[in-house]
């Protein structure tokens, strides 16, 4: 199966600024983007506003300290580690770095969008395969491999589902892989995903000349405004990758921003507690309106509503943002019957389903 064109990705940024509510000025809730609504660390904030008075320097071109300090914090030779702006970049420059027209990108059927996004850009044919229960499966995804195949991207946890999929799969996955693929695993929300069967990847790199993990800084660090990924992967291709991204791509105030962030792993610990412990009371919330949640691992939850009715998923978000809050469409995706609802703050997720149980209160005309 060939996925259908994407449409370029514009997310809704635009909307998370303060914004007129009806006749009120009101403070929009935002839950569209998944990102952090816990902020990000104090130490995070002072090296970043430290950095601002020295605007004149230019940043360390190589992210030197900041490798470093990824490579204390996950026990991981920064020589093999590169900074990107945004883990974003990253997919882009191996999409750029590994395929061309004629050659197929390979990816689950809900992936995340920017991976046929990565396939548009450089020619390349997007292909996707059949999920279960909107979680990928490792042998529908290697049925799909051909000579043509040049990267299969991986987003684990995934966006828009929110499911992952066990370490032993990922390993099953790489081993099934012909050397000739590049294997991207984009673990982008490792951090929320409190399961025992979860891992990053990172120990899948060893040992293999094929395989490149991504992180981000964007999601539990609540550093999305900075835009700071990185990727670990074999010497050969780390300096490949390297050698294809932007010169300065990781800004100085960026740099500092991420070290500091590093620093204090129990901010990030209670974000994750709080996260996990605001999705199980979504989770229960949600049932208890007659809605289902798909069950996740990250900082949203992808939730089903009745279709072609009057409170699809459609209707859902239009009353939604008449209350004031913002949730996530994924029509994009496919996924029409369903929303994609960021987890905030307890008092942002108590907003958001007063709001769908008056939305679900209306009479359904059907
Ligand atoms: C699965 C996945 N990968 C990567 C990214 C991009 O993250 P970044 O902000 O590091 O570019 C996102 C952002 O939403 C994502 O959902």
């Amino acid at each position: 199966m060939q996925t259908k064109k994407p449409v370029a990705y514009i997310p809704s940024i635009g909307k998370t600024v303060v914004k007129k509510v009806g006749t009120r000025p009101e403070k929009v809730i935002d839950l569209s983007l998944n990102e952090s609504s816990f902020g990000a660390s104090e130490l995070a904030l002072r090296a970043t506003r430290e950095r601002c008075n020295r605007l004149f320097r230019y940043p360390d071109p190589a992210s030197t300290d900041l490798r470093n300090a990824i490579g204390q914090a996950h026990d991981l030779d920064p020589e093999r580690i590169v900074c990107g702006n945004g883990s974003e970049e990253l997919l882009d420059v191996i999409g750029r770095l590994y395929a061309r027209s004629g050659d197929e990108i390979l990816f689950s059927e809900y992936s995340f969008m920017q991976f046929p996004i990565v396939a548009m850009r450089v020619g390349a044919t997007p292909v996707s395969s059949r999920e279960e229960n909107l979680t990928t499966v490792v042998d529908t995804l290697l049925d799909k491999v051909t000579d043509r195949t040049k990267i299969v991207f991986l987003a684990n946890p995934n966006n828009p589902s929110g499911t992952h999929i066990p370490k032993d799969e990922v390993r099953r996955l790489r081993d099934n892989l012909p050397a000739h693929v590049v294997f991207v695993i984009d673990s982008a929300y490792a951090e929320y995903a409190d399961v025992e069967d979860y891992s990053d990847g990172i120990e899948l790199v060893e040992g293999f000349d094929n395989v490149i993990v991504t992180r981000t800084f964007s999601k539990a660090y609540g550093l999305a405004a900075l835009r700071v990924g990185w990727a670990y992967t074999s010497p050969s291709m780390a300096g490949e990758v390297n050698r294809m991204r932007g010169i300065g791509n990781v800004n100085a105030i960026a740099q500092e921003g991420a070290i500091a962030a590093l620093g204090d792993p129990d901010f990030v610990k209670m974000v994750c507690q709080r996260t996990s412990e605001e999705r199980q009371w979504l989770t229960g919330k949600l049932a208890s309106l007659g809605l289902t949640a798909v069950p996740g691992v990250t900082n949203f939850l992808l939730v089903r509503f009745p279709a072609k009715s009057n409170h699809s998923a459609g209707a859902a978000i239009g009353y939604l943002e008449k209350c004031g809050i913002l949730v996530r469409d994924v029509d994009d995706y496919g996924l029409e019957e369903y929303l994609r609802i960021t987890i905030g703050l307890h008092e942002e997720n108590q907003a958001m389903i007063d709001g769908l149980d008056k939305f679900l209160g209306l009479p359904d005309v059907g």
